[in-house]
């Protein structure tokens, strides 16, 4: 059987984005692939900055969408792979930057605009899908399939639930 597990959070600033996505990137392992959703300055690439950082260092600022590059590589003891999938017209597209090299390999797999390529992502993978709320308020919501990332979004559930909880007792 098929192993689930989502749930939603806020964030309410794009720092609070780039703070959990942090947090996501410290529990991500080699072989991860996290699918994002959300419409243009939705904060995909923001929360990206955060996870390239607690993945392996990679200064936030160096991280844009590859929009037209289609994927950038963020090096490190785990890689990070950076995918836009805005521009590509479907999955199709993908062979030619030879994506299946870069999924479930030997990095983690980031790929913005996933659902333009959903038929191309693993079955076992984490996706999340963002809204914008308000100006400066976004919901997250993050569902993961699979034992190996039901494990990590159950501990990026624990910490960050514990960072929002410690925020608002201040
Ligand atoms: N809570 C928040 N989280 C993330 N970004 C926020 C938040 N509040 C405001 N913002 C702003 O929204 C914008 C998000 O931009 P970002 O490039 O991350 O979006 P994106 O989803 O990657 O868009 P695109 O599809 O164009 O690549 C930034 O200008 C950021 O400052
Ligand atoms: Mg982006």
């Amino acid at each position: 059987m098929t192993q689930h597990f989502e749930f939603s959070f806020y964030s309410r600033s794009s720092d609070d984005t780039v703070k959990r996505g942090k947090l996501l990137g410290a529990h991500l392992t080699a072989g991860s692939v996290i699918g994002l959703v959300g419409d243009l300055g939705a904060g995909k690439t923001c929360f990206i900055k955060g996870i390239a950082e607690g993945l392996n260092n990679t200064p936030a600022d160096e991280v844009t969408s590859p929009t037209f590059t289609i994927l950038q590589e963020y090096p490190g003891p785990v890689p990070l792979y950076h995918f836009d999938a805005y521009r590509l017209s479907g999955s199709h597209d993908l062979e030619a930057i030879g994506f299946e090299d870069y999924v479930g390999t030997d990095g983690v797999a980031v790929i913005e605009w996933a659902d333009r390529i959903s038929d191309a992502l693993p079955d076992d993978a984490i996706m999340i899908r963002l809204e914008a709320i308000s100006e400066n308020e976004r919901q997250f919501f993050c569902r993961a399939r699979g034992t190996k990332h039901c494990a990590i979004l159950s501990l990026f559930h624990d910490c960050t639930t514990a960072v929002a909880g410690a925020e608002k007792a201040r």
